[in-house]
């Protein structure tokens, strides 16, 4: 590999190759988010039709929040994350079911190599910010390899939607509030998320996806900061893996 590849193994901010921070996941998680209730409303966001024929990846899965409950709906699942200890907790959780239609694969948004058929949706949520911006781009690239032509891209994360200028007031503002619904704990990692981790502002992004072959269907953020986007493949890109 080339000395100048990002290396995404290496865990910016938030460390989630660490057992104890992937074993206190979902407890921490939970405390202040319904897993179920974020699927389905997701699933409502993106209006997809007969969904029990449709293939999805989970890219940067975790404890496979999504990935899970996906598998009782969708054809076929693929969870792929960067943390062995994320995807111990997601494969510990499907061990008891019957259904074999979930792989789990130990890769990232820079490394994943999806070998079957493109899929008709892929999803990402809270993990995109993991990548600097000039990776973010080369990871929308290979996205776009990833799904079938007029397939979807879901992307849950921090996005700014604010004026930069403001950018402290915001910024205490929306932390304070997070702290509010969340506690202290999590207050420190949303810290954590905007000092060392890379979310970024909205217009980038929305140029990044077209730049990358993709239209942006919906876009829907509350508070300037939660944001989903339900993107379009357009067209393919000349991009090889
Ligand atoms: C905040 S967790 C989100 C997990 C899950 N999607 C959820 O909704 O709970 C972020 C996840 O992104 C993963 N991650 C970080 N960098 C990544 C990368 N480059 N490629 C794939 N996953 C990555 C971490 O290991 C971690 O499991």
């Amino acid at each position: 590999m080339s000395n100048w590849i990002y290396d995404e193994y290496k865990h910016c901010g938030v460390d989630y190759s660490s057992v104890g921070n992937a074993d206190n996941y979902d407890n921490r998680h939970t405390a202040f988010r319904d897993y179920k209730k974020e699927f389905y409303d997701m699933l409502e966001f993106l209006g997809l039709k007969d969904i029990g024929k449709l293939s999805m990846i989970d890219l940067g899965c975790g404890t496979g929040a999504s990935t899970i409950i996906a598998a009782e709906h969708f054809k076929h699942v693929y969870g792929v994350d960067v943390s062995d200890a994320m995807l111990l907790q997601a494969k510990n959780k499907v061990c008891n079911k019957t259904k074999n239609n979930i792989e789990f694969i130990k890769a990232g948004f820079l490394t994943y190599e999806h070998k079957d058929e493109p899929v008709d949706l892929l999803i990402t949520k809270a993990a995109f910010h993991h990548l600097p911006d000039f990776w973010k781009q080369i990871a929308l690239l290979r996205m776009n390899k990833m799904i079938k032509a007029g397939g979807s891209l879901y992307i849950f994360d921090i996005v700014f939607h604010f004026n930069p200028c403001e950018y402290k007031e915001k910024i205490s503002e929306w932390i304070s509030d997070f702290e509010k619904n969340a506690g202290a704990e999590l207050r420190k990692e949303v810290e954590i998320h905007i000092r060392d981790e890379y979310s970024t502002f909205g217009w980038i992004l929305d140029g990044m996806l077209e730049r990358a072959g993709f239209s942006i269907k919906k876009c829907r953020s509350g508070d300037e900061f939660i944001t989903e986007y339900h993107c379009i493949k357009e067209k393919e890109v000349g991009f090889l893996f």
